[in-house]
């Protein structure tokens, strides 16, 4: 049997995930593999550790990337503090939502739905109301970055109320981490995860996991082992703790790429790169708003690494979204759930978040518009973009 080499379109990735993987990260995964226990192996371990806690926001010990995407992440942030009958408020705004809640009942938590209509964030009342209602809840779960619908859950207020309730606070920043700021500790979050292949700009593999001392004590406490081997915190902490015992063999590679990735970020300066993605998404809405449509998520509640675009009853979803892929080598995503057919989705991640990003997929987008006579004329979506980033 012989299979040609290798050779995937070079696209650029402006979907939902993974996003452009930066070349240093590419390059560093090309380094040399040693053993999972070796000295230089702990080192690079140490590393990512360290930037992580500062990325997160965090002085969290346990805090360290999970071997898995991002749903591994979310697993191992579920599984640890959940025992069976244990009541879980999770909020459901999207799909990640629905995901997590379906995690947290594969696990045996009765769990407690909060709801907010998809393109809406989760209303603080709501949530306070089923805290009320449910005074024994051991854990709240909370989609930082909704990537179904593009909207950013503000934090402030939701984890002095579940401080206030005795509730374990569980976020997921899969789409926010390295893009828009995350503060788990000021936040009064207990348990955090994220992934690789969104503002990190790595490809999916690991998921970056930080768990506070309180819940850990809840982890210590369970009367039962935590149903997943693989993610048992109580575990794989001593391998990324000081006793370096072998849990499972790391994924050395990935974790030589989330090394580079977040020694870019630090390179940059966090503050510089949120207010990169802040430019691109302003420029970027600009440019959509140019093309005569509107943006999906509510205004104001809109994160800037995932722009989701209302798409309008005349526009043919698939038939742009192919020739972008097929013509101009651009990933866009469609809509997910109830939301298909409904809105793009516009990742503008990590390495992704870049003027001629922009302004290369609103020329492209100009010239399909043109072509299935949806605008009469090209041009105003790449000069709004480009005003945008002229007078930034
Ligand atoms: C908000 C959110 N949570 C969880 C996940 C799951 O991550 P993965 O697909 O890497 O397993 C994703 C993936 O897109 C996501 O966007």
């Amino acid at each position: 049997m012989t299979f040609g080499e290798l050779k995937p379109h070079l696209r650029l990735l402006l979907g939902p995930g993974p996003s452009p993987v930066h070349p240093r990260v590419l390059k560093a995964m090309s380094t040399n593999v040693v053993g999972h226990l070796d000295p230089d192996f702990l080192e690079v371990m140490d590393d990512c550790q360290q930037m992580l806690r500062e990325l997160f926001g965090t002085k969290n010990r346990v805090t360290f990337p999970v071997s898995g995407t991002g749903s591994a992440g979310m697993e191992a942030a579920v599984c640890n503090v959940i025992e069976p009958g244990d009541k879980a408020i999770i909020c459901v705004n999207g799909v990640f939502g629905t995901r997590m809640a379906d995690v947290a009942g594969r696990y045996g938590a009765e769990v407690i739905q909060v709801e907010a209509d998809w393109g809406m964030p989760i209303d603080p009342a709501d949530l306070k109301k089923a805290l009320d209602a449910n005074p024994d809840a051991a854990l709240v779960g909370i989609v930082h970055a909704e990537t179904s619908t593009g909207v950013l859950q503000p934090m402030e207020e939701i984890g002095a109320m579940c401080k206030d309730h005795g509730a374990l606070l569980l976020m997921d920043c899969v789409t926010s981490l390295g893009g828009v700021p995350v503060e788990v500790d000021k936040w009064g979050v207990e348990i955090a995860y994220s992934g690789t292949q969104k503002c990190l700009s790595c490809p999916p593999g690991v998921a970056p996991f930080t768990i506070s001392e309180r819940a850990l004590g809840k982890m210590r406490e369970r009367k039962n082992k935590v149903a997943s081997w693989y993610f048992d915190v109580s575990m794989i902490e001593n391998y990324w703790g000081s006793d370096r015992s072998y849990h499972h063999t790391g994924p050395i590679t990935m974790n030589y790429a989330i090394r580079e990735a977040l020694r870019l970020i630090f390179e940059e300066g966090a503050e510089a790169r949120f207010a990169r993605h802040a430019l691109a998404s302003k420029a970027l809405q600009a440019g959509v708003e140019a093309l005569g449509l509107s943006m999906f998520a509510r205004d104001g509640a809109r994160t800037p690494t995932l722009n989701t675009v209302a798409i309008t009853e005349n526009i043919d979803d698939g038939g742009v979204r192919k020739q972008l892929l097929n013509d101009f080598n651009i990933e866009i995503g469609g809509g997910l759930g109830p939301v298909a057919g409904k809105a793009w989705r516009i990742g503008l991640m990590g390495h992704g978040a870049r003027q001629e990003n922009v302004v290369y997929l609103m020329s492209a987008l100009e010239v399909i518009f043109k072509k299935m006579g949806y605008i009469d004329e090209v041009g105003e979506a790449v000069t709004a973009a480009t005003r945008v980033y002229a007078e930034a």
